[in-house]
């Protein structure tokens, strides 16, 4: 009797235990896209304290290496559509015309101002509505200040919010003789991130890149690879040889949309067949496209299409509508 009873108690407390890639995470996780980009210039520091603030569960990076081989925190190779680069150094643009980060060593990245998004072009503000251009004083920062941020704000708070890192065109900087995945893994592991339970996920468009961290690195954190164009889809089951989730371009889920009504790919369902997470991007309340508003948009792909989480620029507003669904 006794064992039978002993039996019966492993037994739930085996089927109690969450398994290794839900240890830590909300079933379905808001995050904050480039920070609270909605609300603040994309990227600095004050638009990652908001998002810390707003509850996102995970807040995202985009690294792209300086010359003296620091991660900086910034979407794009180039610095001319978010700084005052053009202005400050205009000499040192290449034959494209455009400024590249990898040009400009930490300390000259930190004389710049960075500002709301803009066209390089024209100089206009690429979403009219948010922070005004050219106002305030927010400078650029490495992933080792943002992640210092983070984490000292998670101490003072008592929350525990993640950090989802992406590396920026890994084959672009091998063409410039860098090897920018090996420097974010340090910096992860010197910051303590090294598994799936540390509450870090990282992530990558390029697949190649994707594959060598999990099978030639042996890295034990949770991986995202990225999609932009449709036909990447047919290689879900490539994909969960070593990732742990996917990253597709909202689009890539929605199919029709008859009667106000909207129906979809088997992209979710098929990633969940293979055990991987679905982390859909951009959930942007002034951008909506084919959504008649923001709740339409929520609830169709984080409910309606049952996806895993959501990269938003608005993370409170995401926040609050899962709140809401509980
Ligand atoms: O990384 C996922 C999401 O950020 C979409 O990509 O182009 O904004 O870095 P991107
Ligand atoms: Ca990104």
């Amino acid at each position: 009797m006794k064992s039978i009873s002993l039996f019966l108690i492993g037994l739930l407390l085996v089927s109690c235990k969450p398994s290794k890639k839900e240890i830590y995470m909300n079933p379905k996780i808001v995050i904050a896209h480039r920070g609270a980009s909605g609300y603040l210039p994309e990227h600095t520091l004050e638009a990652k304290a908001m998002a810390h603030a707003m509850n996102a569960d995970f807040i995202e990076q985009d690294l792209v290496l300086s010359k003296d081989d620091i991660p900086i925190v910034i979407h794009d190779i180039y610095l001319d559509d978010v700084t005052d680069v053009a202005t400050k150094f205009s000499t040192r643009k290449r034959e494209d015309n455009r400024f590249y980060v990898i040009d400009f060593t930490f300390d000259e990245l930190k004389t710049l101002q960075v500002t709301e998004r803009f066209n390089p072009k024209t100089g206009e503000q690429f979403y009219p509505n948010r922070f005004p251009k050219g106002k305030g004083s927010f400078k650029l920062h490495s992933f080792q200040e943002e992640i210092e941020l983070i984490q000292g704000l998670n101490l003072s708070t008592g929350k525990n919010i993640g950090i989802y890192p992406e590396i920026k065109e890994p084959a672009f900087h091998q063409k410039e003789g860098k090897n920018l995945t090996k420097i974010v893994l340090k910096v992860l592991a010197d910051y303590g991130y090294k598994t799936k339970k540390d509450k870090c996920i990282l992530q990558c468009f390029d697949a190649k890149e994707l594959e060598k961290i999990r099978k030639e690195l042996k890295s034990d954190l949770f991986l995202v690879q990225l999609i932009e164009f449709p036909e990447e889809t047919k290689q879900l089951a490539h994909f969960a040889t070593y990732a742990d989730g996917i990253g597709p371009w909202y689009r890539q889920i929605l199919s029709e949309k008859t009667d106000n009504k909207f129906t979809f790919t088997s992209l979710v369902s098929d990633a969940h067949k293979l055990g991987l997470k679905v982390h859909p991007y951009t959930f942007r309340a002034d951008a909506l496209n084919e959504f008649s508003n923001f709740n339409e948009m929520m609830q169709t792909l984080l409910i309606d299409a049952n996806v895993d989480g959501a990269f938003s620029d608005f993370p409170d507003l995401v926040v609050n509508f899962l709140k809401d669904k509980k």
